[in-house]
């Protein structure tokens, strides 16, 4: 038999290798998948052959995720409690994709994933295996073995003879890609902790240490896509890249928050999204000036309910499928250029501009215009009011305040 492992070379998957071949006879194939993550993918495949794997992958899917999964969201202006960028949500239907594939290209029966019993991303996983091949058999060993917490995932480790990453003083469960970076667990556990900025941030500068100078951005987009920065022209992933080392510079997009996960609990977690922060705060700027009201209202209350299918993993589902056609379509005028300046963990806007603009000057302005009559307005607050005025009558006539 063979067993597909998803490798980050992690505490956590580092020493499922060894508990895997005590347990089960099978081949492992670990799989890392390069979603943008700071790590030398030579010294992580080497790592796992030298714990114990047959054969490994490395998938370079950062352009992938960026074009296909990022870009999505920030089309639906997808937040997660009104906050949360989905950074690990949006990576793990494509590492379950990726994982399917080697599956069937390996003639693999197994995935194995090493996600905790006690977080979202087993089911991001699951769900997302189950959309390509509800045949495969998942291993989830944080769910079988007697392994209880990070603190004897390092004993275990240290037993089997595998470095890791983390010491037991600095235990923080993280998970980065080129749109985030999240840390949990250890201090952050506790509410009244502060978090430890210096120690934690790997993406963003603290904001004593951000640029005591203000910095412009201009960001352009066609239909709601992100196509060029400071007039230069990019791919979707080099676009991140690039904010992101501007974003990173001023302090920007430190987000330190407590979220109901979807088995259950609360948790409190710091995320460092640089340059996705300006990206969804330029394109939200951009949507002010060419969406009509009707849509934007509409556009962000399913924008509440797409943020809940991804963070739920249903990443491949028809609800979530359906709400792209949505946004795309609303996208449809979403061109335009958009300049901010950044300062200390701020974004504030400069500029915005559009072909597509329904902001119009002439109407808008205090004076005369011939498209708005201010006679008219009477008419309409008549009508306007007309539930108003009949409602209050009904209540005067029962004698109720
Ligand atoms: N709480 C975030 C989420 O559910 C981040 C999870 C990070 N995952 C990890 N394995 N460290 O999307
Ligand atoms: C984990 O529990 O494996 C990480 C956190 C999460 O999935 O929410």
């Amino acid at each position: 038999d063979k067993i597909v492992l998803a490798y980050s070379g992690g505490l956590d998957t580092s020493i499922i290798i060894p508990w895997l071949k005590e347990n089960y006879d099978a081949e492992i194939i670990a799989t890392c998948i390069d979603v943008g993550q700071d790590e030398d993918m030579e010294k992580v495949k080497s790592k796992a052959i030298a714990s114990g794997a047959t054969k490994v992958y490395v998938e370079y899917s950062t352009d992938e995720f960026v074009k296909d999964y990022v870009y999505k969201a920030i089309k639906a202006n997808a937040l997660y409690e009104g906050k949360y960028l989905l950074g690990t949500s949006l990576a793990r239907p494509l590492m379950a994709k990726k994982l399917v594939e080697i599956a069937h290209k390996e003639g693999a029966a197994y995935i194995c994933h090493g996600c905790t019993g006690k977080g979202n991303d087993q089911v991001r996983f699951e769900v997302g295996i189950a959309a390509f091949d509800p045949s495969i058999k998942v291993i989830a060993p944080w769910r079988i073995w007697d392994i209880k917490s990070r603190e004897d995932a390092i004993d275990y480790a240290q037993e089997k003879g595998i470095k890791v990453p983390c010491t037991k003083e600095k235990i923080y469960s993280r998970d980065q890609n080129l749109l985030h970076i999240s840390h949990e667990g250890g201090d952050l556990e506790d509410t009244n902790n502060e978090h430890k900025d210096d120690i934690l941030y790997m993406m963003t500068k603290t904001l004593e240490k951000a640029s005591n100078t203000s910095e412009y951005v201009e960001i352009e987009f066609q239909k709601g896509e992100a196509v060029s920065v400071n007039g230069e022209k990019m791919k979707p992933h080099e676009i991140l890249t690039s904010l992101n080392a501007i974003g990173s510079n001023h302090g920007i997009g430190v987000l330190d928050m407590i979220e109901n996960r979807l088995v259950g609990m609360k948790s409190r977690g710091v995320y460092e999204t640089p340059g996705g922060s300006i990206l969804i705060e330029a394109h939200k700027l951009l949507e002010t000036l060419t969406l009509d009201r009707n849509t934007v209202h509409t556009k962000s209350m399913m924008s509440i309910e797409y943020s809940k299918l991804v963070y739920d993993g249903l990443w491949f589902s028809p609800l979530k499928e359906a709400l792209d056609a949505f946004f795309d379509k609303t996208q449809e005028f979403v061109s335009g250029v958009v300049k901010v300046k950044l300062y200390k963990g701020n974004i504030m806007p400069s500029s915005i501009d559009s072909p597509y603009a329904l902001y119009d000057q002439g109407i808008s302005s205090f004076g005369e215009s011939d498209l708005y009559n201010q006679k008219d307005a009477e008419g309409f607050i008549n009508l306007f009011s007309l539930p108003t005025k009949i409602q209050t009558m009904m209540k005067k006539k029962n004698e109720i305040n």
